[in-house]
């Protein structure tokens, strides 16, 4: 128990969290705020047996070949379509592949995505309980940003990830994910620290992972966020 305890503070030490505060304004909840969904439809679902059939006819309408924008001429090396429990209460949406990803078929399998998974477990939950996907699919040449033509033509696949999943809670990973979704040019630093009506769930936009890695001081924020996360899921279940 004293082992475990020890690996838990490390592993929050670790995320930049070094105490607990107990002012108030810590622990209040910020208040929805108006709705600025992206307001993309997304095709209907149809009937599928179960959430998972419905991920899987997804994934088909995609292609493994997808060519409906020019990433598949671009170098890269597969479709990157999304991983996790279709029944997930809790979704990340990140930008795009980056080079572990366009090797392994998998989003955020690199050092991104092991900074992912440590905050998916600090608030208690298993990589596999939540659902991950980007809002595009395939790997911009160079890690550049996607590109208008390449979001509109993937961003309706997401879409229908989201609305099969139907998690409560979505958290954009990072200024790009968090501006496309909801249709804005804010800075990340003002959209963040808020949460936002998005389709069905509670959008949070919090700091990409690969950005911890360049900025560790932004980690309490994230905590904050991801705390404000699992206050929700909470209430909700
Ligand atoms: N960055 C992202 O936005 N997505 C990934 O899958 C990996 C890194």
């Amino acid at each position: 128990m004293r082992e475990e305890l020890k690996a838990h503070l490390e592993f929050f030490g670790e995320l930049g969290i070094d105490g607990v505060r107990l002012e108030p304004e810590w622990r209040r909840r910020a208040e929805p705020t108006e709705p600025t969904e992206r307001t993309a439809p997304s095709e209907p679902i149809g009937v599928y047996e179960s959430p998972a059939a419905a991920l899987a006819a997804i994934r088909d309408d995609l292609g493994a070949d997808c060519s409906r924008c020019k990433l598949h001429t671009l170098g890269r090396t597969q479709v990157v379509f999304g991983v996790g429990n279709p029944n997930a209460d809790l979704m990340f949406v990140g930008e795009a592949p980056g080079a572990d990803e366009d090797i392994q078929g998998e989003p955020f399998v690199g050092r991104a995505g092991q900074l992912l998974t440590k905050i998916i477990e600090a608030i208690g939950l298993k990589r596999e309980d939540v659902y991950i996907a980007n809002v595009i699919k395939c790997r911009p040449p160079g890690n550049r940003n996607p590109e208008p033509d390449e979001v509109e033509q993937c961003e309706p696949f997401l879409f229908r990830q989201i609305d099969t999943v139907k998690p409560k809670v979505i958290v954009a990973l990072g200024k790009f994910a968090a501006q496309c979704l909801l249709r804005t040019n804010d800075p990340i630093t003002r959209i963040r620290g808020r949460e936002f009506k998005y389709r069905a769930a509670i959008l949070i936009p919090t700091y990409h992972p690969a950005y911890l890695l360049r900025t560790p001081s932004a980690k309490r924020e994230v905590w904050e966020d991801m705390k404000r996360v699992r206050a929700i899921l909470s209430d909700t279940t």
